[in-house]
């Protein structure tokens, strides 16, 4: 069982990887600056894990700061290693993530996201820690032209969010000497193990509803509005759209259960543990499309609560489908989603239920 630096892991789905690499065993220390998220959530892993104060103690390190701040990220690493116990592998979550935001705050996306990545990198390789898991996304891939969507189609990200996600991707295949990127699986000439993950929609909670996705003020993404919606903190759902090229004509989408994401990360860290130094380059999706309209109905019956809608003018910058081809996770991975829109609409309206403001309110 390995120590783990898990970069902004008490945010969405970093809390919900925490759960499951806790229950395969590891050690985790958590660095989170919470500007996106609530040490509540930290506090509820505990609960779902049943870990006491003196496990907690070992077992889940949390320190507050910034994944920019290379003193702090010093002093993470030589910490475990005057313990006796370096750390063996990072996850990286922590990044800005909203599309709109970053139109408004480019030079910020940069820098949270590229710099961020760039110090966590050279921490990593002064102390010899050379394995990565990276948060991408399939947001790269902009407005696609083949559907399910490959590893191997073009990148071209159209917002700044976006160009950052590329940026650290083309900078981790310089630092795995993959110098003629070619995607999917190359071998690292610098002894690096680096997994670079592209996450489709992610979804849901926890079944145990104690953690979810907490969005601050209003949610831009379809799933947490439609659970404001079903909860009564909002009126009614805007649908960006009814004339798309798709069969109800609504936007479609690959979402993705948490609880599969989560699942993901940890058969990509036991692949890049159990192999030679590479770079690995993965789409994680379900493979399956649903419709604006589809999700609707879907979390009426997993809530039994009316969703009322209006259809509304396309958002600028939507595509209208994006779906992943999800095969080479399987052949890489062994690994497939297993919950579909069913268990997504259940558990996170389990969530959302038993947290009608989320962890706000709750000090931990
Ligand atoms: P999130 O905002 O819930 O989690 C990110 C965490 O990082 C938060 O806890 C936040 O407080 C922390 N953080 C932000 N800036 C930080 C900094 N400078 N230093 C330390 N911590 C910092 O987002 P999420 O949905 O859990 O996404 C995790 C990662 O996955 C992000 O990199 C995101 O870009 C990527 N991703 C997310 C989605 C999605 O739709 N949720 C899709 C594709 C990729
Ligand atoms: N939608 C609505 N009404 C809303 C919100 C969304 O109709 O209030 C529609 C959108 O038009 C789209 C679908 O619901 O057709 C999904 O939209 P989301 O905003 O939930 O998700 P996106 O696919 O637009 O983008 C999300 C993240 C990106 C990430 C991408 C792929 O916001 O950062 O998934 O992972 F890159």
């Amino acid at each position: 069982m390995a120590r783990l630096l898990i970069t902004g892991g008490a945010g969405f789905i970093g809390s919900h990887t925490c759960v499951v690499l806790l229950e395969a065993g590891h050690n985790l220390l958590v660095l989170d600056n919470f500007s996106n998220s609530s040490p509540v959530a930290l506090e509820r892993l505990k609960s779902i894990l049943n870990l006491n104060d003196r496990d907690s103690a070992s077992r889940l390190q949390v320190f507050q700061g910034d994944v920019r701040d290379i003193d702090l990220l010093e002093k993470i690493f030589e910490k475990s290693e005057l313990q006796s116990s370096p750390i063996e592998a990072v996850i990286h979550f922590a990044g800005l993530k909203a599309v709109e935001e970053s139109v408004h705050d480019p030079l910020g996306y940069w820098d949270v996201n590229v710099s961020g990545s760039r110090t966590l990198l050279e921490v990593m390789d002064k102390h010899d820690c050379k394995t990565l898991v990276f948060s991408s996304s399939a947001t790269l891939y902009g407005y696609p032209d083949i559907v399910p969507i490959p590893e191997s189609a073009p990148i071209n990200p159209i917002n700044p969010y976006g160009a950052s996600k590329a940026a650290v991707e083309m900078m981790l295949a310089d630092v795995a000497g993959c110098l003629k990127d070619r995607g999917i699986k190359q071998a690292s000439t610098t002894g690096w193990r680096i997994a670079r993950l592209r996450y489709f929609n992610p979804v849901g909670a926890h079944p145990s509803g104690c953690i979810g996705e907490d969005p601050n003020g209003v949610p831009n993404n379809l799933f947490p509005y439609v659970s404001q919606v079903a909860i009564g903190r909002r009126g009614t759902l805007q649908v960006f759209g009814s004339d798309w090229p798709t069969s109800d004509g609504t936007g479609i989408r690959d979402y993705i259960h948490v609880m599969d994401l989560a699942e993901g990360h940890k058969c990509a860290l036991d692949a890049l543990v159990g192999s030679g130094p590479q770079l690995l380059t993965l789409n994680l999706g379900s493979g399956v499309g649903s419709s604006v309209l589809e999700v609707i109905r879907a979390f009426e019956t997993a809530s039994g609560r009316e969703v009322p809608y209006k259809i509304v003018e396309r958002r600028p910058g939507d595509a209208a489908i994006t779906v992943a081809d999800p095969t080479l996770a399987y052949k890489c991975l062994g690994w497939r989603t297993r919950r579909g829109l069913n268990e997504i609409c259940r558990d996170g309206w389990a969530w959302q239920f038993a947290n009608p403001n989320g962890y706000k309110g709750e000090v931990a």
